[in-house]
């Protein structure tokens, strides 16, 4: 959640949501009234694709997604900038207007960006505002000293949009899988017909990214295998890219030696055109047959390796999900099964999912949620049961 307060520096914020969305964030804007003096919420709108929430009484927002949920929805909230006036009110647990409401009733963590006058900044009341608030857990980055809007030079300036991102990312990462060797597969393969037809499949690669940022974050070296998407590398991730099954097995037995955990998320063809055609398949036939040989399955020759990782296996289902995810299970020999139910809009191509995830005498539901918290949920059970393993 992206919160700005009314300071001139509040034009920053814009770039601050691009940043977050680029780096495959889910950005909710809330602004105070003031904010609105300097900057239209249609342009924040237009970067987040989600309406900005502004008022704590409107009908309309409170019956889809109450102040009470919204502050749940958030995984962190960031306030930029915080004028002095806003440190103020979360110092004091005030909450007159939306935003500070949100930072009131949020378990999330909170970063603020404070930007003021520097005389405003200097003031003893802002001072033990500050102290009030570092004191209770909440992050503070900047204020840049320099040149002030207002014509003054000195500290309260608004800190730039990428080292507050940094700031963001830095309080939310952990060393849970500091020196961890983590390969993952994601995305769909491509199994070539002739030069130019292939068989897909609509896995857009949003979990497995989702994971491999996840993965990153808590320190593990990622190496993430990719087929055909249309999604950005995420910061620190070793990105191989490929094509089809037999192009992904490679490559992963390529980066297996050393792994700890090995995480299956593609959705591998199953089967391929038993030979590509040489040239373009021309249309002179009405009825075309494609003869289709099966696709080796790239977990279950993983889980049956020697030394072998810590394997994740997924599961779409559309019924009798945890039957047939927990048959799966044993059946490609893995240590644990995330399956979700497929079908109507779910899982493929969406941004949120749900998840049952499934181990040897275990189980734990994942309720829907975005794609980028539900990878934070998994990392942190995936690391739970890896270290309850290598214990014994
Ligand atoms: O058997 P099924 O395709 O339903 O299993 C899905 C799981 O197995 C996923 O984790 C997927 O990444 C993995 N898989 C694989 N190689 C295949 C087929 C599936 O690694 N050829």
């Amino acid at each position: 959640m992206l919160g700005i307060t009314g300071g001139i520096a509040a034009y920053k914020a814009a770039e601050l949501a691009r940043l977050l969305v680029k780096g495959g964030a889910e950005v909710q804007v809330v602004m105070t009234a003031a904010a609105r003096q300097f900057i239209a919420p249609l342009t924040l709108q237009a970067i987040t694709g989600r309406p900005v929430r502004d008022t704590l009484f409107d009908p309309q927002h409170e019956a889809a997604m109450g102040h009470i949920e919204l502050a749940r929805w958030a995984e962190a909230i960031v306030v930029a900038p915080a004028t002095a006036d806003f440190m103020a009110q979360a110092a004091h647990g005030m909450a007159p207007d939306l935003l500070a409401t949100l930072c009131l009733a949020t378990e999330a963590p909170l970063l603020l960006a404070p930007a003021m006058n520097q005389a405003m900044w200097r003031n003893a009341a802002t001072r033990t505002n500050t102290e009030t608030l570092r004191a209770r857990g909440v992050s503070l980055v900047g204020p840049a000293a320099g040149e002030q809007a207002c014509g003054d030079i000195g500290p309260g300036r608004m800190i730039e949009p990428a080292e507050v991102l940094q700031a963001l990312s830095d309080m939310l990462s952990g060393d849970s899988l500091a020196g961890r060797r983590v390969l993952l597969t994601a995305g769909p393969t491509r199994e070539a017909i002739d030069p130019v037809r292939f068989l897909g499949n609509r896995s857009s690669g949003k979990m497995g990214f989702a994971l491999a940022r996840a993965l990153v974050g808590q320190g593990a070296d990622v190496t993430l295998v990719s087929g055909p998407v249309a999604l950005e590398t995420p910061d620190r991730v070793r990105r191989v890219d490929v094509e089809t099954a037999l192009q992904m097995r490679s490559a992963v037995f390529d980066a297996l030696p050393g792994a700890d955990i090995f995480i299956a998320c593609a959705a591998v063809a199953d089967f391929r055109p038993g030979q590509a055609a040489a040239s373009k398949i021309k249309k002179t036939q009405e009825v075309m047959t494609l003869t289709l040989v099966r696709n080796p399955d790239i977990l279950t020759e993983v889980a049956a390796s020697s030394p072998r990782p810590f394997c994740v296996g997924f599961a779409a289902e559309t019924d009798d999900v945890e039957a047939y995810a927990d048959a799966k299970r044993r059946s490609k020999g893995i240590d644990m099964i995330a399956a979700n139910r497929v079908g109507e809009s779910l899982a493929f191509e969406a941004d949120d999912n749900a998840l049952l995830v499934l181990w040897e005498g275990g189980r734990r539901e994942l309720a829907m949620q975005s794609k980028s918290s539900l990878a934070t949920a998994l990392v942190a059970l995936i690391t739970e049961r890896f270290d309850a393993q290598t214990a014994t």
